[in-house]
């Protein structure tokens, strides 16, 4: 049967256009474990902070390096969600600071980094059954992945997105500021020299600036069990 087959579904795509809430929605449906990569680079992020590897002139990378084997990442659920735990703490609010979001750049463009999480999450996928996000999960950590999505959605969408997001939380924001940070972080993912932020051929193109959470995971789940069924035959 369709259900029981254990794909490995790995979701790429621009920063701010819902990955992690389809990728998870997606593993409910399906029963598949989801890891979202992007935290355990803000994991990074937040062990270099505490580790003074950050300093007035920039990431020293030499300093984070020395400590890469220190660094143990991985996640735990309970009842308020999937937990990112850096070397036994749970870390996963201190991970969505600001502090931590306007440095990980520095962090996840560097090779040694890279080369460490990719093969902790090549790890965590040998058995299946899981959906994964990010930015090179569908070109880098698994180019046999049964079912590729490339998201996207138009700069001023997703800006307004956010913008909406934190001012139900209370938070003051201004939509010039976000949408300039929306189109940094697409330059900067796009263009950094270790595993750029691209499509990978063989995945299917989700642009789901006009499309509301539903339409766009029945529209998923519709073509993977599609995928499913041609595996089958
Ligand atoms: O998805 P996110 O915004 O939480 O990701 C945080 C940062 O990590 C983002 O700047 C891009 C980077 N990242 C990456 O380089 N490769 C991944 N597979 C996931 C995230």
């Amino acid at each position: 049967m369709a259900a029981e087959q254990k794909f490995v579904i790995a979701i790429d795509g621009h920063s701010s256009c819902g990955k992690s809430t389809l990728a998870k929605a997606l593993a409910k449906h399906f029963s598949y474990v989801y890891i979202d990569s992007g935290a355990m680079y803000r994991a990074v992020t937040l062990f270099a902070i505490q580790n003074n590897c950050f300093r007035p002139e920039g990431l020293s990378e030499e300093c984070l390096l020395r400590a890469l084997d220190e660094i143990d990442i991985s996640f735990d659920k309970n009842k308020s969600g999937i937990q990112t735990i850096l070397n036994g703490n749970n870390v996963e609010d201190e991970i969505r600071q600001i502090e931590v979001s306007s440095k990980v750049s520095f962090v996840s463009k560097v090779r040694e980094v890279r080369q460490k999480l990719v093969s902790l999450q090549r790890k965590m996928s040998k058995d299946g059954g899981i959906v994964m996000d990010g930015r090179d999960i569908g070109t880098v950590v698994f180019p046999q992945a049964d079912f590729k999505l490339f998201m996207t959605a138009k700069p001023d969408v997703r800006a307004q997105r956010r913008f909406d997001e934190m001012i139900e939380k209370g938070v003051k924001v201004n939509y010039e500021e976000i949408l300039q940070n929306v189109k940094d972080r697409d330059f900067l993912d796009e263009n950094r020299e270790e595993s750029p932020l691209c499509k990978a051929e063989d995945a299917i193109v989700l642009d789901n600036s006009y499309l509301s959470r539903q339409e766009q995971l029945d529209w998923v789940i519709n073509q993977i069990e599609k995928r499913m069924l041609g595996h089958e035959n």
